[in-house]
């Protein structure tokens, strides 16, 4: 009876600590990791709290998805009376970094673990930035069909860097250590990927066909092709599909796991159908398109002081190297015709300052240019929000495991004794009976003896 009452208590006790586990599985620490994607340029206002003291120069903001994550998971910090201050130091993200420069980051959180990483990173490798520079705001003065020389040679490129075995081995070797050592026991390490930039279901001839995405007359250089956004489209499916299959797939046992933003960009990107009327979705108001536009009007007004480091191996962008290539005489010739009744008034006659007091008219600020094709605040929302289910599912299931595992050791703990049960009461029975028979071989012969 005794043994009964005390499998009882201990399923009772283990069923109950199991529950609590549960309750308290929500991560507790969290780190950001990656580019751009997660630092949030252009979704928000700069944040101020990170441990680097990095936010304003890796373009850090407060709508980026690891900002909005860790606020819903109650991370925030509070000030000294206790109210919330709204500061998180573990977020590293920086934009414009690059694979190898992850190191970096990873070296700033120091020995710390935590139950939860986040991570984008590889898109500055592939050069997403240059590919859209090229493709998508060409500028300056010059031959269209050399505009779509660069434009193709940096789509080329692109792919041939994601082709790059070597890199993604050394992709994979810095996933393995973050996990194997930032992580705490059960913790998970979420990669983000990308999201294509244009309706995969768009058409050839439609709104966007015809479209410039830099529509001031001084840029209008290369119309936002079908093809050419299908082949930005399929760049990023590659890099998708690889981070999942050469990544994630081999590391799921390390906690390692890939959430496909693309699937929440359905119906939100550039060019869809059903927005003909305004296929770049500039009103940064209009929720329905998640990418910010080169005249999509940011929420963060401060100046972005570009870290030293910023695109360190690059040799400029290409337009960079357009303007300085171009004949300055020609070009100006070509702005008067461009230009047109939109001239602006011009001082001097020097074409390095007619030129450059051009580019401040017609382009926007650094802030704004590097925010383009950048996802707004709804996105990195929605972002932050399929982070929080997939954890609450990975809660979930481990419920479950765990719950059929003491269901489990229940019933093998029950069997377990039930058969030393059986076991005892067929010894007793032997030990009965054989004495029964003593007893009575006794009783009998004595009654022999008596009768
Ligand atoms: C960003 O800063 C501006 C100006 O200070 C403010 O009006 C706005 O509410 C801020 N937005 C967020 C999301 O913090
Ligand atoms: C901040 O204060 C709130 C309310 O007292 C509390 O629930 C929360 O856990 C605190 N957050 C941190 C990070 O200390
Ligand atoms: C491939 O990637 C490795 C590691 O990132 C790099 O060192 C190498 O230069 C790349 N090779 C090519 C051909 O780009």
């Amino acid at each position: 009876m005794h043994a009964h009452f005390f499998i009882f208590i201990v399923a009772l006790t283990s069923l109950a600590s199991a529950l609590t586990v549960d309750r308290r599985g929500a991560p507790k620490s969290y780190a950001a990791l990656g580019d751009s994607y997660s630092a949030g340029i252009g979704a928000g206002n700069f944040t101020r709290g990170s441990a680097d003291g990095r936010d304003n120069p890796c373009a850090r903001t407060n709508g980026a998805y690891p900002f909005v994550l860790a606020k819903s998971l109650g991370l925030l910090s509070n000030g000294s009376a206790g109210n919330l201050k709204g500061e998180w130091e573990d977020f590293y993200s920086c934009a414009g970094d690059r694979l190898h420069q992850l190191d970096a980051q990873v070296k700033d959180l120091k020995s710390k673990k935590v139950d939860l990483i986040t991570l984008s990173i590889s898109g500055n490798d592939f050069l997403f930035g240059d590919v859209i520079s090229a493709c998508v705001f060409p500028y300056g003065l010059n031959d269209p069909e050399y505009y779509e020389q660069v434009c193709n040679q940096k789509l080329a490129d692109s792919t041939n860097a994601i082709q790059n075995t070597t890199f993604w081995n050394s992709f994979l070797t810095k996933v393995d250590l973050l996990a194997t050592n930032h992580l705490t026991k059960g913790g998970k390490l979420i990669i983000t990927g990308y999201p294509r930039f244009f309706a995969p279901d768009a058409v050839e001839g439609d709104a966007c066909d015809e479209t410039y995405f830099l529509d001031n007359a001084f840029g209008r250089k290369l119309k936002m092709t079908l093809e050419t956004r299908r082949e930005m489209n399929k760049g990023v499916e590659e890099v998708n599909r690889r981070i999942e299959s050469d990544i994630v797939a081999r590391l799921m046992v390390k906690g390692v796991s890939f959430i496909d933003v693309d699937a929440l960009y359905q119906g939100h990107r550039f060019c869809e159908p059903e927005k003909s009327a305004n296929p770049k979705g500039s009103d940064p108001q209009d929720d329905t398109i998640w990418f910010n536009d080169i005249n999509t009007e940011l929420e963060e007004k401060a100046h972005w002081f570009m870290p030293p480091d910023f695109k360190e191996e690059d040799e400029g962008t290409p337009q960079d190297k357009i303007v300085q290539e171009a004949d300055c005489g020609d070009m100006i010739a070509q702005v008067d015709d461009v230009v047109g009744d939109e001239k602006p008034e011009v001082e001097s006659n020097e074409p390095g300052e007619l030129i450059s007091s051009l580019l401040g008219k017609f382009l926007p600020s650094d802030w704004e240019k590097y925010s383009v094709f950048h996802p707004k605040k709804a996105a990195n929302f929605a972002v932050a929000e399929a982070i929080q289910a997939a954890i609450i599912q990975a809660q979930i299931d481990r419920q479950a495991l765990l719950r059929s595992r003491i269901s489990l050791w229940i019933f093998e703990q029950s069997w377990h004794r039930l058969t030393q049960l059986q076991q005892s009461i067929s010894f007793v029975c032997d030990l009965y009976s054989s004495q029964m028979g003593k007893i009575y071989d006794m009783i009998t012969s004595n009654h022999l003896q008596l009768f």
